[in-house]
């Protein structure tokens, strides 16, 4: 009745143990390709030339200007032509909204936080002193 009972027992652990190195061999395989992701993020984070034309007004035009553009602006902010946007550097609001930092709305307002990236470009960009380049 036992010896039975035991090949049906060791089959059930063999195969327990399959299905858990099937997930261990899933799970690192997941692990290894999030750090691929994570390496080509960091590799084509360009901190160095940053300019207003190249990097900071196309990130204005692709994340804020739908709401804060010629044809709708909120709070009366506008981030189309330089000087708008240098305006909001030298107060410390454009840092400050997009950082989510307290007192100033969390910018974009609607879109996740802008990426690491993205807001090194344009701490650097207001750091540099806002050039219109
Ligand atoms: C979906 C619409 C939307 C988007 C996109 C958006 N904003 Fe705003 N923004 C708002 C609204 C609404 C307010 C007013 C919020 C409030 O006062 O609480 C605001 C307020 C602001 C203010 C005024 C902050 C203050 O201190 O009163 C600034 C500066 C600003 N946004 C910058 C930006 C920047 C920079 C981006 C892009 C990174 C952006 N916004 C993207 C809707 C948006």
């Amino acid at each position: 009745m036992f010896s039975r009972h035991i090949p049906r027992v060791l089959g059930g652990a063999a195969l327990l143990a399959l299905v858990a190195s099937a997930g261990l061999g899933v799970s690192s395989c997941a692990y290894q390709n999030e750090q691929e992701l994570f390496a080509g993020e960091q590799l084509s984070c360009d901190t160095v030339s940053v300019t207003y034309r190249g990097t900071i007004a196309p990130l204005m035009a692709q994340h804020c200007q739908r709401c804060h553009g010629p044809t709708r602006a909120e709070s009366g902010v506008v981030v189309t032509a330089h000087h708008d946007v240098q305006t909001l550097g030298r107060t410390g609001q454009l840092l400050g909204v997009i950082q989510h930092k307290p007192g100033y709305p969390a910018m974009p307002d609607d879109e996740p936080m802008l990426s690491e990236c993205d807001i090194n470009k344009v701490k650097k960009w207001v750091r540099a002193g806002m050039p219109d380049n």
